[in-house]
Formats: structure tokens, C-alpha cells, sequence
């Protein structure tokens, strides 16, 4: 089983659901209790095992990059003050030089089309793809599960979970067959998935939540740039294409998931890992009941 070494993260869409927030700041870097958004995903994905990330980026996400670099300036002086816990933190999300690479998506065509971007830098293995608006919180890390459901089954596997009732429509759904071994039924077969079915069409209840394992062939599927839902190149709808000659499974990931794309899907977030900071849970604790006592 060749291993998953590289993770693409899509981060070039506008973030229209977190506006005015996301206006001049990469909606990703919005904050989730002690660090930005992108920063907790990247975690998930070391907890993982991936050793390359590659970001899908558009025009004015250049602070995603200095977010994963060196501020010199700032560390120097925080060295000649001997503020050493700061400078920790400061520096607690870089990677090696070389772990990073930033692609240019030049237009939002899709998340197909984002994928179909780093084709050049995965090349011929199997990778993941990580969406940052969703923040999942679980141990083994979600992606991990994914991998793990790859090295017993092979082949693809894209993460699932039930979708709010009535939200089905806006998100990618599967249709699912066998249950595969382990996993205490939450791994099965793929026979089918489709991209924002029309609300009452749709094929189950179980929704793409936003970690994928694919394999390279995708990359050909997407290169013909077919449209699909909203007019966009979708990634489901290769996908599905692909499932004409691999297999895919869908794993129920053992966590919660926090759609940190809009205002209180990041409030969210943030009480929950504020809640459960080691540091600080007990002070948010207090704070939460302060403010509801009024
Ligand atoms: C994308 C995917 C969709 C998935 C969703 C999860 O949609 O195309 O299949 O369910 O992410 O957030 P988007 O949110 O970009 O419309």
C-alpha cells in the first residue's frame, strides 16, 4: 500500500458565508480560540502523517504564507527581550523549510478545479485533500481514520457525516452499499455520490464533510474541466467518474466536525476548543457562565 504523503488544502474561495470578517484577512486565518484556522487542520494533518502541504491559493492570501514563515523581525526581538514563551508560540506552526508549497488557483472554477491544480506537485501517489472551513476535532485525528480505512481497504476514501436536517442539498451526498470489516460499521462501500442534489433528491442523509484519500487518476478526469453544480468543475462529479474503474469507500469519522465558514459555525468552534484548552478551559468555563447569567 503506497502511503499518503501529501495533503492539498483548497483555500482560494472568498469566504462570501464569513463576510465582512474574511474581507481583507484569508478567511482560514480567521482565529479559532488560540490559533487560526488553517493551523489546527495542518495539525490534524501531521497528527496524520502528511509531510508535504500543498495550499491552493488565490489573489491576497499571501498572509497564509507568512503565517507558516519566519517574521524575523518579530522573533529577533522578542529573543533580545527574552520573552522565550512568546517566541514559542510564535513560532509553534513552522513547518521545515520545503513542507509548504503555495499554488496560484488564478480563478475560482471549483473545488475540482482547485484539486486539478496541484497535479505537477502530487504526481503519481495517492494524497489527501483537506477542507479547512471544516475543523474536526478527534483522536485518532480524522484525517488519520481516513488513512487508516485506506491501508486496510485500499483504493479511495472520503469522509462522511449526516447532514443538518434540511441542509442535505447544499453539500456533496453519497449513496452507500457493504459495510466493510472493522471500523464498527462505519466504513462502506461507495455506489454513488452527487454534487448539491436538488432539495427532496437527495440519495441519503450522509454528506462529504471534507477529508478525502484519492488517487492520482482523478488528476486525467479532471483535466477536461467539466462543469456541474453552481457552473463550477466539481470534485464529486470526477469522482464519481472514477468510481467507474476504482473503488470508494465512505468513512463515518469518529469526532465533531465545525464549519467554520460562516459566523456561528465559528463561534462554535471557538467555545469548543476554548472549553477544552488545557490553559485556559476552566477561565472559558467561568467567562461562558458569567456572560449567560448576564
Ligand atoms: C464542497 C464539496 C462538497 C462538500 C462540501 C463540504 O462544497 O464540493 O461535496 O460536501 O465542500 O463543506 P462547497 O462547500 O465548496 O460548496
Amino acid at each position: 500500500m503506497r502511503p499518503v504523503r501529501k495533503a492539498v488544502l483548497p483555500v482560494a474561495g472568498f469566504g462570501t458565508r464569513a463576510m465582512p470578517a474574511a474581507k481583507a484577512t484569508p478567511k482560514n486565518l480567521l482565529n479559532v480560540f488560540d490559533r487560526p484556522i488553517l493551523a489546527h487542520v495542518v495539525e490534524e494533518g501531521r497528527a496524520a502523517g502528511i509531510e508535504h502541504f500543498i495550499f491552493i491559493v488565490g489573489r491576497g492570501q499571501g498572509p497564509i504564507e507568512d503565517y507558516f514563515d519566519h517574521n524575523v523581525e518579530l522573533e529577533s526581538q522578542l529573543e533580545a527581550k527574552g520573552k522565550v514563551d512568546i517566541l514559542a508560540l510564535a513560532t509553534a506552526d513552522l513547518p521545515q523549510p520545503g513542507q509548504m508549497s503555495f499554488i496560484r488557483q488564478m480563478r475560482a472554477n471549483g473545488l475540482g478545479h482547485a484539486v486539478w491544480c496541484a497535479r505537477d506537485l502530487i504526481g503519481d501517489e495517492p494524497f489527501a485533500v483537506m477542507l479547512p472551513d471544516m475543523l474536526m476535532d478527534a483522536a485518532p485525528a480524522a484525517l488519520k481514520q481516513c488513512i487508516d480505512a485506506y491501508q486496510q481497504v485500499g483504493g479511495n476514501i472520503v469522509a462522511v457525516e449526516p447532514a443538518p436536517p434540511g441542509q442535505a442539498h447544499k453539500y456533496g451526498i453519497v449513496s452507500l452499499g457493504d459495510t466493510a470489516a472493522g471500523f464498527d460499521g462505519r466504513l462502506k462501500t461507495m455506489t454513488g455520490m452527487v454534487e448539491k442534489p436538488p432539495p427532496g433528491t437527495e440519495p441519503s442523509n450522509l454528506f462529504i464533510s471534507g477529508r478525502y484519500v484519492l488517487h492520482p487518476e482523478i488528476f486525467a478526469l479532471l483535466a477536461d474541466h467539466q462543469k456541474g453544480a453552481g457552473g463550477e468543475i466539481q470534485l464529486t462529479d470526477a469522482m464519481l467518474r472514477l468510481m467507474a474503474i476504482q473503488d470508494f469507500h465512505a468513512l463515518e469519522y469518529q469526532g465533531t466536525t465545525y464549519d467554520c465558514g460562516d459566523v456561528l459555525g465559528l463561534l462554535r468552534a471557538n467555545l469548543a476548543f476554548g472549553l477544552k484548552h488545557a490553559e485556559h478551559g476552566g477561565a472559558v468555563r467561568d467567562l461562558a457562565a458569567g456572560l449567560l447569567k448576564g
